[in-house]
């Protein structure tokens, strides 16, 4: 999109943006997964390097290719997102936690492939819970350090998903919480996106609706103006 004007108003500054849906293993040839596609995360990175930052892009199995001129560390588990996202953000100023992480993973992974007749007509997984990175990232955030999370709803209602946010921001500790619906095709894998912004105090401080990648300048306006 060239309707933006050339601005560097974030150079200088250090972003972390994790993006795309983590992957937890079963077996060697097995995961839980989810239907994350990494395009807002990725349109948040490409528009932040565009406005001079330097950008860490924590990925994990993203469905398209990463924007050149930003450095990429591939992940797949949510535990390794959080290592790496824990590593990136001790001295970023901008934290953009964008990616979807699987909120549990197998007690137990097999080391060899999962075999039917071993298991007979049903089958039972254990999962447990994994940390909460944002959580984990706003709790140990440094002075001037903006974090924002994303939350990703299926809540029809308008209302009842603010809600949803006003309450998932609070539990979480983040300055900013982007909040937008999905459902079996609105979402994931569109060019499109349509958000809300909530502040820490859930306020609604943005909302927007376009391509991703204008989506996420407008969400970048909104951390660069709390940056000091
Ligand atoms: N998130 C995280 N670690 C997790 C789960 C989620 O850091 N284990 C982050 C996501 O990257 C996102 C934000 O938390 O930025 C909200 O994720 P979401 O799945 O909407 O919230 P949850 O707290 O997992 O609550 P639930 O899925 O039950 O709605
Ligand atoms: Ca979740």
């Amino acid at each position: 999109e060239s309707a933006r004007p050339a601005q560097l108003d974030l150079a200088g500054r250090r972003v972390v943006v994790t993006a795309g849906g983590t992957r937890e293993p079963l077996d060697p040839v097995r995961f839980l997964g989810n239907r994350s596609s990494g395009r807002q995360g990725v349109a948040l990175a490409e528009a932040a390097a565009a406005r001079g930052a330097d950008v860490v892009l924590i990925a994990a199995h993203l469905e398209i290719a990463a924007p050149a001129g930003i450095e990429l560390r591939e992940v797949s588990t949510a535990l390794q997102l959080q290592e790496a996202a824990a590593l990136a953000s001790a001295d970023a100023d901008i934290v953009i936690m964008a990616a979807a992480v699987a909120d549990y993973r197998p007690v137990e992974v097999s080391e060899g492939k999962i075999k039917k007749d071993e298991r007979g007509d049903s089958m039972t997984l254990e999962l447990v819970r994994n940390p909460d990175i944002l959580a984990g990232l706003a709790a140990a955030k440094k002075p001037g350090q903006v974090v924002v999370g994303f939350a990703a709803e299926t809540e029809p209602d308008k209302a009842a998903q603010l809600e949803l946010g006003r309450r998932k921001i609070a539990r979480k500790g983040a300055d900013l919480l982007v909040l937008n619906r999905v459902g079996w095709t609105e979402g994931f894998a569109t060019e499109r996106n349509e958000i809300t912004v909530l502040d820490h105090a859930a306020d609604i401080v943005l909302e927007a609706a376009g391509s991703k990648l204008s989506v996420a300048h407008r969400i970048l306006d909104v951390i660069a103006e709390r940056l000091s």
